[in-house]
Formats: C-alpha cells, sequence, structure tokens
C-alpha cells in the first residue's frame, strides 16, 4: 500500500480525490499496488465530506510522516506551493502537481532537487488540463528536433472567444460561465490577460529545448481587448481569432516565443479548436506537424492526468522519469520586435487613409465588414518585422489616424 497526500481540495484536488477513489480498483492493477490517500491538506472545513477524517490543516503533518511517498500539490500559485514542494522533494517525497505557475517559475530548480534526491517530480496536468503532452515532448517525440510548438492553451479564453464569435456573447456574461463551469484560474485576470496561457508555453518551451523559459521574458498579450468588431473582420476576411501561445528556435540558438490572439485562417487545425478545448501543435523535423487536442480545463480532465503522474511514479519509485532543462539566460529569448509576421490593423479616420496605408505598407489587403462604423477600415499588412509595422503603425497615428486595434496574423 503507498500512502499518499493531497495538498488543495479545490476544483483540481476534489477531482483527484474522487478518480483515486472511483477508480481505486483499475489504479491498483495499473500501479501493481493499493494508493492510499492519507492526509487532504486545506485550511477549509468541509463537514460531512466522506473523506472528513482525511483532513488536515497542517503541512509539518505530511512532511513528517516518513509513509507518506508521493505528494500531490494542486493548491496553485506559488507561495505556498514552491516552498511545500521543495520540503517534500527535499525530504524523499516524490511531488506531483498540476501547478503550472510554480513549474513555469521553479521547474529547472525544483527537478534539479528530484534528481539530486532520486526522486519523481511529475507535472503532465500543468498543460493542456487532460491532454497527454509533457510525455510525448520529453519520450514519444525524443528523436526529433523540436521545430515549432503553437497551441490553444488556455481553456477559459477560448470559451470566451467562442461565445463571441459564435453566440455574440459579451465578453463579461461568457468569462462569468467559465468560471461558473470551473475552468477559470481563481483570479481569472490570469487567464484573460494571456498569463496562464504563458506559463504553459514557457513549460512546453523549457521541455522542448532543454532550457528553462521564464515568464517575465515572454510578451504576452491577452484576449481583453479583442471585441466583436475584430471577431468580425476576422470572419470577413476568412478566419478567427485565437489567443496562441507560440515558441520555436532560432538559428542562433535562442528562442522565439510570444503569447497573444492572433487571425488563424479557417483551414488551420487550430482555428477549429472551440470551447474550452486546447490544441497544441507541436511540429518535429521527422515527424512533421503532431496535434494534441482535448479539455484543456476542468475537474475531472485535470485529476486524470494528476492521478496519472501518481501512477508513474508509484511504478517508478526506483527509478527516475527522466524529465530536465536547465536554468535559463537573460538572453535566451528573441526580442518579439524582431519576430516576422503579418498584421491586422483596424483604424478610424475622418479622412480616406488608402494612400497613406498603400505608401507605407504596400500592398496591404483591406477588409471590410456588414457593421462598419463610419470612418472605420480594416486592412492586413504583408509579413515584415514586426518592429517594422509598429514604426509604420506610429506614423500613421502621428497622421491623425486612430488605430483600434492590432492583431497578429497567424501562420499555422
Ligand atoms: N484556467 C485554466 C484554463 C485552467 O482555463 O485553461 C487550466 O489550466
Amino acid at each position: 500500500m503507498v500512502q499518499i497526500a493531497v495538498m488543495g481540495y479545490g476544483t483540481v484536488g476534489s477531482g483527484v480525490v474522487e478518480v483515486l477513489t472511483k477508480h481505486a480498483d483499475s489504479i491498483a492493477v495499473r500501479a501493481k499496488e493499493q494508493i492510499n490517500i492519507k492526509y487532504i491538506l486545506d485550511l477549509r472545513d468541509f463537514p460531512g465530506s466522506p473523506f472528513e477524517s482525511k483532513f488536515i490543516k497542517s503541512f509539518d503533518t505530511i512532511l513528517n510522516d516518513p509513509e507518506v511517498r508521493i505528494v500531490v500539490e494542486v493548491m496553485g500559485g506559488l507561495h505556498p506551493a514552491y516552498d511545500y514542494v521543495k520540503m517534500c522533494l527535499e525530504n524523499g517525497k516524490s511531488v506531483v502537481t498540476s501547478n503550472k505557475e510554480l513549474v513555469a517559475a521553479k521547474g529547472a530548480e525544483l527537478l534539479k532537487i528530484a534528481q539530486r534526491n532520486n526522486l519523481n517530480f511529475l507535472f503532465e496536468a500543468s498543460v493542456g488540463g487532460g491532454i497527454p503532452i509533457i510525455r510525448p515532448i520529453s519520450q514519444c517525440l525524443a528523436a526529433n528536433e523540436v521545430v515549432e510548438i503553437a497551441g490553444i492553451l488556455n481553456g477559459t479564453t477560448n470559451f470566451i472567444l467562442t461565445k463571441m464569435i459564435r453566440e455574440k456573447m459579451g465578453f463579461d456574461e461568457a468569462l462569468a460561465l467559465a468560471q461558473k463551469l470551473g475552468y477559470a484560474e481563481r483570479n481569472p485576470a490570469a487567464d484573460i490577460e494571456g498569463a496562464d496561457a504563458c506559463r504553459k508555453i514557457c513549460i512546453l518551451a523549457s521541455l522542448a529545448y532543454g532550457k528553462h523559459v521564464y515568464p517575465e521574458q515572454v510578451h504576452t498579450e491577452g484576449i481583453t481587448k479583442i471585441t466583436l468588431r475584430d471577431v468580425e473582420y476576422a470572419a470577413a476576411w476568412g478566419g478567427v481569432v485565437k489567443l496562441i501561445g507560440m515558441v520555436k528556435r532560432v538559428p542562433s540558438g535562442k528562442v522565439q516565443i510570444i503569447v497573444c490572439p492572433m487571425f488563424l485562417p479557417r483551414e488551420s487545425q487550430l482555428a477549429n479548436v472551440d470551447d474550452v478545448f486546447n490544441g497544441i501543435m507541436v511540429r518535429g523535423d521527422s515527424t512533421g506537424d503532431v496535434v494534441f487536442y482535448g479539455k484543456g480545463a476542468g475537474k475531472l480532465p485535470t485529476a486524470s492526468a494528476v492521478v496519472a503522474d501518481v501512477i508513474d511514479c508509484v511504478k517508478h519509485f526506483k527509478a527516475r522519469k527522466y524529465l530536465y532543462w536547465d536554468d535559463g539566460a537573460p538572453d535566451y529569448v528573441e526580442d518579439y520586435l524582431e519576430n516576422e509576421t503579418a498584421m491586422y490593423i483596424c483604424l478610424k479616420s475622418e479622412s480616406d487613409v488608402s494612400g497613406k496605408v498603400k505608401e507605407l505598407f504596400g500592398t496591404a489587403e483591406q477588409i471590410t465588414r456588414k457593421h462598419a462604423e463610419p470612418g472605420e477600415a480594416a486592412f492586413v499588412t504583408p509579413v515584415m518585422k514586426e518592429k517594422d509595422i509598429v514604426e509604420r503603425i506610429a506614423r500613421l497615428s502621428e497622421s491623425g489616424v486612430e488605430i483600434l486595434n492590432t492583431i497578429r496574423i497567424g501562420d499555422l
């Protein structure tokens, strides 16, 4: 019998307890051992819960119990999760976590501690909820050089954008619904401002290229500026707006990495990833494109990935799962303004700007929409360095044009 502890009884934690209890027998067969939840750490009380006797409020109870060999951290947030996980690893306990904030900020350090102590630190659930992606990148695709990874990595924002696109639902209403369904972060700013997607692409980038990319190194834009007007222009252009996290290695050895909304053409596989679903495209030099698709958030999908890691830990008490990346470096990420992209630009002007646009951008593609307001115009620039686009947009503004929004065009 293997004793484990679960830290955090929120959406994911309660899902983990549910799955481990509901599937106890089949899990025991797969793990070749019975798994028992000895403690559940949470500061709240859960009177009447069938697990009432397992709840504890002090982390020290877990730390000081040598019987507990695996700790599941599903509290979220950096502190105290980081401190607890570090102490567990330093005290002989393997750790499984769904906490992307923790892995994105401290992954290299915690992996090193786990390695030093011959323990496992597993985090399949930290990216893509129930979608297998950490193991596929670290094991199944290990023969490849990863050329690029691009994905829809946040279920909440994808849910909101889908509601805006399909039902013309307002942003706030769609967000409230995502919260009610248990998709959103405790503070949904992390979803809608792109921080959550940023953490996930950092984890994938670190894993794929072997060196830590920290969230503060990544240019990140969320979806708060996306309006129904942009959604309509995207449709007129032949696509949809999606929040994309993207990373690729450039010949200098640095990485280009960004999180931002993009127009994707309808025929792109990622354009058809809707609702709370996530889609992650991994472009390998041998495999070509491999796409992973499934529910990227929610109680049971995420719990499924956590419990699979627990099973893996039980099966690998004597052998470490090979997951590792080095510390990052301040100059490892290329300035996003060096990236090449085409750009949708929506503007408002009292006079005709087509001449000015042609002068600045050459052959820009005009797009029109049914409900355009007087003076409104939109176009898509040719592919250029982003810094050149920014400089030309500044010149447009100087000439008295009001820029309503700009969105990159995804070549995916
Ligand atoms: N808030 C996250 C999302 C949860 O919406 O994708 C899963 O990481």
